[in-house]
């Protein structure tokens, strides 16, 4: 076997690494000169063309007829697997959905290793689910089925925090016990292992590695709490309606602040509830805006403001945001504070999985000499303090947070099948 390639097909952004012979592993170009893509599709209704990555994004930003589809990996091992959904001209299944996009990778990767490849190790979470042993275990057998469809023949997975382990031990001088904190954006996952210049040799790494521990709270969950507490409200969020009081009813809001919702609260029945709503609604001036949301399909583009709001807020205290795609042009005011008050809980929640990992490694924090940190959402300064403080002995090491997983996993998959 001389080619293989590692795959990592995240929630957010997917990154893909090739093994050529004895070369070293190295990462793609997926989409131009970019190593990772955005794992977002946008069906063209004109053209009945489909777009990935940043073309589809711009697609739907620039208001295309179409829909736009991202957060897909939030799907495997639900039921929603089996549903067939209305995409441009055609109905799919989401698993056709997930093959296109992978197979746009796989294509890029035949063209640049010259050969069609088909042996891949691809990463996986340590849980896709919470708590739900039986649709983790769905979940990768459907991504395997998917992988097999579009041609890879010999398959393997990998826990993607070992993978980003195996990425940064090409660069290590000596011995380390590390701990590896990947935080995307539909997961966090850990690892604590032991990485070395002479370790890295090995073909059998069981015994390095100590412990993993992973929960489904990731970026996606982070721009959700922050949508729904700061972002809502301007919808009407909690504002009353007809002679009784009532406060408006929920869950739309909840749906338009999660990204594999968000096309679900534009159905007609949801449409036809706000319309009544509004007619008996004490704050019209506010909730309309709703109607113009589901109107326009402006949810995405919504979600959009609310991520870009949280990533500034890593480099900013405050924030000044018009939603002018809104007729009335709503402005709303955003601090550093607001935002960790509506993620806490579940920062809070990442750090008893982190302690579980720990305790299952039988190491204690001032052991850990190595803090491997990837994934988007490790760029939350919380997060960030959090861990500096956890780990009071480590050097933390700087890796390419989008990206160490698809080239460790290329080689892990240089050992698996070279
Ligand atoms: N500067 C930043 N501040 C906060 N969050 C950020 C920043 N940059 C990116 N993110 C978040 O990181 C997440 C994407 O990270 P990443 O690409 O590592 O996830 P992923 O690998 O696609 O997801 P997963 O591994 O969970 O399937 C998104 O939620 C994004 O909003
Ligand atoms: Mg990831």
């Amino acid at each position: 076997m001389s080619v293989s390639c590692g795959i990592d097909f995240g929630t957010t952004n997917s990154a893909a690494g090739v093994c050529v012979h004895d070369n070293c592993p190295k990462l793609l170009l997926l989409e131009g000169e970019n190593v990772t893509i955005p794992s977002a599709l946008f069906f063209d209704t004109k053209t009945n063309s489909v777009y990935f990555g940043r073309t589809a994004a711009e697609m739907y930003l620039m208001g295309e007829d179409g829909r736009y589809m991202r957060s897909l990996k939030r799907i495997l091992g639900t039921e929603l697997m089996g549903y067939h959904t209305q995409v441009g001209k055609q109905v799919l299944k989401f698993d056709k959905i997930i093959s296109l996009f992978l197979t746009n990778i796989k294509n890029k990767l035949d063209i640049q290793a010259k050969t069609n490849v088909e042996h891949a190790v691809i990463g996986r979470p340590v849980h896709f689910r919470t708590n739900d042993i039986e649709g983790d275990k769905r979940a990768q057998n459907e991504l395997e089925a998917i992988a097999k469809s579009i041609g890879f023949k010999h398959i393997e997975f990998q826990y993607e925090p070992i993978a980003a382990a195996f990425a940064h031990e090409e660069k290590l001088t000596s011995e380390k016990l590390a701990c590896i904190i990947d935080i995307g954006g539909g997961t966090s996952d850990f690892t604590v292992i032991r990485l070395g210049p002479k370790l890295k040799y090995k073909t059998d790494r069981k015994n390095d590695i100590l412990a993993n521990s992973g929960i489904m709270i990731g970026g996606n969950d982070f721009d959700k709490r922050f949508s729904i507490s700061s972002f809502m409200p301007i919808l009407g969020r909690k504002t009353t309606y007809g002679p009784k009081l009532l406060t408006v009813p929920s869950s739309i809001y909840f749906e338009l602040s999660e990204w594999s919702k968000i096309n679900g609260a534009y159905a007609s029945k949801n449409i036809a509830e706000a319309e009544e709503i509004l007619s008996m609604s004490h704050s019209p001036g506010i909730y309309r805006r709703l109607l113009e949301v589901l109107y326009n399909n402006l949810g995405h583009k919504l979600l959009n403001t609310v991520e870009n709001a949280k990533m500034s807020l890593t480099q900013q205290n405050h924030l000044e945001i018009q939603l002018d795609f809104l007729s009335d042009c709503p402005s709303v005011s955003l601090c550093k504070p607001m935002f960790e008050d509506a993620i806490m809980k579940d920062v809070h929640q990442i750090d008893v999985t982190l302690n579980e990992c720990l305790t299952a490694a039988q190491i204690k924090p001032e052991q850990i000499e190595l803090t491997i940190l990837t994934g988007g959402s490790t760029q939350i300064e919380l997060i960030q303090k959090q861990v500096t403080k956890k780990f009071p002995n480590a050097q933390i090491a700087d890796t390419d947070k989008l990206s160490s997983v698809g080239l460790g996993l290329a080689y892990d998959a240089k050992r698996r099948f070279g």
